[in-house]
């Protein structure tokens, strides 16, 4: 026994011999926490933001953590994001995805060229492709509408606003990205959204690698399942697939790909499509009923709208403006970076910090600027117009440290791996938001209803979930 103890003891301390590391000059303060290995990951994963929170008051804007094995520079100040941005030289994008790719999807594509995946996303998301998206998912927006909460109605249905939102917009993005409208078959569409949900849900646990063994089979069960429901096979019997998705597949089998890493490449897909969009739009349009000010004007510039909400003349600042404040609110994504060679990192303020090859940056926008004091004012709260001018123009000017901000809010993240599918995200919003508004009676259950808070487990992984729901209540509006 004395012996077992005494060679662990003796491991242990070759360990850290070996696997030591200080801060050396020029490097950020370093911060192992006191876990060997872990460091600090536990807290990391509990609330990121909070601990982020904790290790900005101690360090200040940028510092270096430990968490599970990885070395992980994170950096806080706004001002100097464009060194992080745009270096795609000595930072890259794609070695974390990759890392992901394999944790939560079980994809390996090794041909895969991102630069080919990426104009293909660029050639359907933006310019005159949006057209024939905009308008497909239009159609399918007052489908599923229809579908959901039928015309017939008379009195008072009542449901989670997440829970609408999320299965709502999930089923319309499905529709127009992956296809299969001819043989809409409605039960199909729900149990895809069902194992969606499932996995959804263990995501988060799943990217750091902390399932319970249970949860394990949960999560492989519902992988399964979806492979299932996704395989090409089954979406080419459909009315077949839209130009996307088909420009998607071809260059899949151009980099030989065979048809079972096709479908989990289109799980891939289809949870980053579907992951942000109704999670968003359950916190626009949930602040704008806990806010009855922010709910009158957004509706009043809907009525003045003669055109559609989606025609590319009619300009819409109040909408735009409750949008992004609610954006700001609830957008936590981490933009992570991988280090591939050693760099100098000027900060704003003239001093410089040596980034070490193989560790990782990451930006947390979500803490500074979008909850930053100094840059928002009362940044808890929800201000409809907080991206308003007085003269009713989209107010672009904020400030920190008396320098104009060229990052104020990034729910999109920035430069080139900025979101491709933006444009297209905020029409689906807003036709959700226009749909539901101008065709139904909506309200809260509870007039004095409160938004619910947020689960702190998804920070760092794009749109928050709220823990809970706010419980609405709806019906089709009476037609005059
Ligand atoms: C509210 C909804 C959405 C939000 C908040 C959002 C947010 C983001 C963010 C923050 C990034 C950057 C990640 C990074 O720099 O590390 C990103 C990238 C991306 N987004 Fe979105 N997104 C949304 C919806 C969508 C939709 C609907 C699509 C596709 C139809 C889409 C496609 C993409 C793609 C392809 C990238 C990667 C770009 C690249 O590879 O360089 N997103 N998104
Ligand atoms: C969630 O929404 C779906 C569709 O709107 C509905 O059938 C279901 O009952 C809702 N579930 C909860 C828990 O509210
Ligand atoms: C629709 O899908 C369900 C579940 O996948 C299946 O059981 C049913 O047979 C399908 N119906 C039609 C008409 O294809
Ligand atoms: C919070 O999110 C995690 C991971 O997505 C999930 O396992 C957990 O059930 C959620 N908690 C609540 C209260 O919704
Ligand atoms: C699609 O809709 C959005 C509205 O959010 C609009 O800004 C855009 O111009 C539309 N695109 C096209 C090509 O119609």
């Amino acid at each position: 026994m004395i012996w077992t103890v005494l060679l662990l003891v003796h491991a242990l301390l070759l360990y850290f011999i070996l696997r030591h590391r200080s801060r050396s000059r020029n490097e950020p303060p370093l911060d192992k926490g006191l876990i060997p290995w872990l460091g600090h990951a536990l807290e990391f994963g509990k609330d990121a933001s909070k601990f982020l929170e904790r290790m900005k008051r101690k360090h200040g804007d940028i510092f270096t953590v430990r968490a599970a094995g990885r070395y992980v520079t994170v950096l806080l100040d706004p001002h100097s994001y464009d060194q992080v941005i745009h270096d795609q030289d000595c930072l890259d994008f794609h070695s974390y995805a990759k890392v992901l790719m394999e944790r939560i999807f079980q994809l390996r594509l090794p041909n895969h060229e991102p630069a080919k995946e990426k104009a293909v996303m660029t050639q359907h998301f933006l310019g005159m492709n949006l057209c024939g998206l905009n308008s497909s998912m239009s159609r399918h927006m007052l489908e599923v509408a229809k579908a959901e909460m039928p015309q017939n109605q008379k009195d008072w249905k009542e449901d989670g606003l997440f829970n609408l939102s999320y299965s709502l917009l999930f089923k319309v993005g499905y529709l127009t990205l992956f296809g299969g409208e001819q043989n809409n078959n409605c039960s199909d569409l729900a149990s895809i959204y069902e194992e969606y949900k499932k996995f959804d849900g263990l995501l988060t646990k799943m990217a750091r690698g902390t399932l319970k063994s249970y949860e394990k089979k949960t999560a492989q069960s519902a992988r399964q399942r979806l492979w299932e429901l996704l395989a090409p096979a089954r979406l080419a019997k459909g009315s077949g697939s839209t130009p996307w998705l088909h420009a998607y597949r071809r260059l899949l089998r151009e980099e030989g790909v065979d048809n079972e890493m096709q479908t989990r490449a289109l799980l891939l897909q289809l949870w980053a499509t579907q992951g942000n969009v109704g999670p968003a739009a359950f916190w626009m349009l949930g602040y704008l009923l806990t806010h009855p000010e922010a709910l009158t004007a957004v509706k009043t510039e809907m009525e003045a709208l003669q055109l559609s909400p989606l025609d590319s003349s009619v300009v819409t600042p109040v909408f735009d403006s409750a949008l992004d404040e609610a954006l700001r609110l609830t957008a936590a994504p981490f933009i992570t970076r991988e280090v591939l060679q050693d760099k100098v990192l000027h900060m704003a303020d003239g001093q410089q910090y040596l980034l070490r090859k193989g560790d990782r940056v990451c930006l947390f926008p979500f803490i500074s600027p979008q909850m930053d004091p100094e840059i928002h004012q009362e940044p808890q709260k929800y201000m409809f117009n907080r991206f308003l001018n007085e003269d009713g123009s989209v107010k672009k000017d904020f400030y920190k440290g008396g320098r104009r901000l060229k990052y104020y809010s990034m729910p999109w993240g920035a430069g080139a791996n900025g979101c491709v599918g933006k444009q297209f995200a905020i029409s689906t919003m807003k036709q959700y938001i226009y749909v539901l508004l101008t065709n139904y009676d909506l309200e809260l259950c509870d007039p004095c209803a409160l938004m619910p808070g947020v689960n702190a487990s998804r920070y760092g992984f794009g749109m928050l979930q709220p823990e809970g729901d706010l419980l609405v209540r709806y019906r089709p509006r009476q037609k005059l």
